[in-house]
């Protein structure tokens, strides 16, 4: 800022939309691409979704009665009239893509993964937002509980990558159409016996599944004998959660059974999990997905079943620092060059191109900034070397390379810098 002029720029990002920004944005570019990575390396093709679709698409596929679709979508109508909506998951927009395209006909199971922003119009707070970003991948039209602890583990391989250990597995099962309804025949039965207030009562008509994650003590002692699902499953879906759980044994990822689990989309059924981590406070799950196998039949495909998850990115920055590790670099600059006068510009514009060329990450002081403010650019960038060019440097030949950690610095014939910096950075 200069001469004491407040900077109050007349605008600001929307509230409850984090941005990011260098140097902290190298971390968030890492985190995003090393989640995808792990999902790349089992088969997960790319898919590049909208931004919005259709509100009908999550009105039937996420569920009207969850908070997501009745509280908090950013619906509105286009200039055509047409109601849409910025997409608050990605799990209904990859089936209807799957739908649309056919793509269940060319082979099973579709393996996709995506990456982006997604918009929930949540009560703002940390770890919260209304812009967040996720990388999920979903695995259409094949149940196979093999495929149930594949998707499990492409997740836990990715927190892996990033040096992650404060996190658990949390899982369950949620059943299948032949168990579900007559277990919540018992529960609202269960229910209907508790000393609950009114609006908790609607709750158990509506979606008594719900109600065992609520919060409150004087509730929570009241659900503690509750039947569970986990107890009632059916034959097939019985079979099923044990043969993930032999599979997740045989892969070494751990877990724990939480048969309370209620996630905030109606589409799930058998298995379900979520990641949580210790060190976020109240928004402490990561991660979460499972399968669904009534969703394509609802959205006008095929009756196919599918098992995916949706990874918070912002979340896992969060969990990165929370835990103090930084796998990436924020060094903008491997090498950064310091121009001395017009002559050396020229030739240092050329030497940063063919640097760049051969891979290196290259920055350069412009504006003809004096050595100083060169130098403290140099530092800022977070480059190794810096190339410090003079007219007397052209005239002898070489140019100064310096080491910016320790200070050295040495005459570098210029012909031959090139080469010498790609060996020393390889
Ligand atoms: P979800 O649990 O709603 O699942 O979201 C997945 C992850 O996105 C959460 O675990 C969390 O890390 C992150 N997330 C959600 N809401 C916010 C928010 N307001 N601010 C920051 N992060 C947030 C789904 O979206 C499913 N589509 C996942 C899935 C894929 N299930 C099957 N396939």
């Amino acid at each position: 800022m200069q001469e004491g002029v407040q900077r109050a720029s007349a605008f600001a990002a929307p509230k409850g939309v984090p941005e990011y920004y260098p140097p902290e944005s190298a971390g968030f570019v890492h985190v995003r691409d090393t989640l995808a990575g792990a999902a790349e390396r089992a088969g997960y093709g790319y898919v590049e979704l909208p931004i919005f679709e259709d509100t009908g698409l999550f009105a039937r596929g996420v569920g009207e009665s969850t908070d997501v679709v009745s509280k908090e979508m950013y619906t509105f109508a286009d200039r055509g009239d047409r109601s849409v909506t910025l997409r608050p998951e990605g799990t209904a927009g990859v089936v209807r893509s799957v739908i649309e395209h056919n793509l269940d006909r060319a082979g099973l199971p579709v393996k996709l993964r995506y990456a982006g922003p997604f918009f929930r119009y949540e009560r703002p707070q940390a770890g919260r937002y209304r812009q967040l970003q996720q990388v999920g991948v979903e695995a259409v039209g094949v149940d196979d509980p093999a495929l149930d602890a594949e998707v499990i583990a492409v997740a836990d391989e990715g927190f892996k990558a990033l040096g992650l250990t404060g996190y658990r597995l949390e899982l369950t099962s949620l059943g299948d159409a032949e168990c579900r309804p007559a277990y919540r025949e018992r529960l609202q039965e269960f229910l209907a016996g508790l000393d609950l207030d009114e609006p908790t009562r609607a709750r158990a008509r509506i979606n008594p599944l719900r109600v065992l994650d609520d919060k409150r003590p004087q509730v929570r002692r009241q659900l503690e004998d509750a039947p569970l699902l986990l107890d009632h499953l059916s034959a097939a879906s019985a079979e099923h959660h044990a043969a993930v759980l032999a599979h997740l044994e045989d892969l070494g990822v751990a877990y724990t059974i939480n048969p309370r689990m209620v996630r905030g989309l109606d589409y799930y059924t058998k298995t379900t999990f979520e990641f949580v981590h210790d060190g976020l406070g109240a928004q402490s799950g990561i991660g979460g997905g499972g399968r669904y196998d009534g969703l394509m039949e609802t959205l006008g495909g095929q009756p196919l079943s599918g098992v995916g998850f949706g990874i918070g990115v912002d979340r896992t920055l969060l969990a990165c620092r929370a835990e103090g590790v930084q796998p990436w670099s924020e060094a903008r600059a491997e090498v950064f060059g310091v121009p001395l006068g017009d002559a050396a510009k020229r030739r240092l514009v050329v030497i940063a191109a063919e640097l760049r060329r051969a891979g290196v990450r290259v920055d350069l002081a412009y504006g003809g900034r004096g050595l100083k403010g060169a130098m403290k650019s140099a530092d800022r960038s977070g480059a190794r070397f810096a190339l410090v060019l003079g007219e007397r440097d052209l005239e002898a030949g070489t140019v100064g390379v310096k080491d910016l950690a320790s200070g050295d610095q040495r005459a570098v014939p210029l012909d031959s810098v090139v080469t010498e910096l790609v060996a020393k950075l390889a």
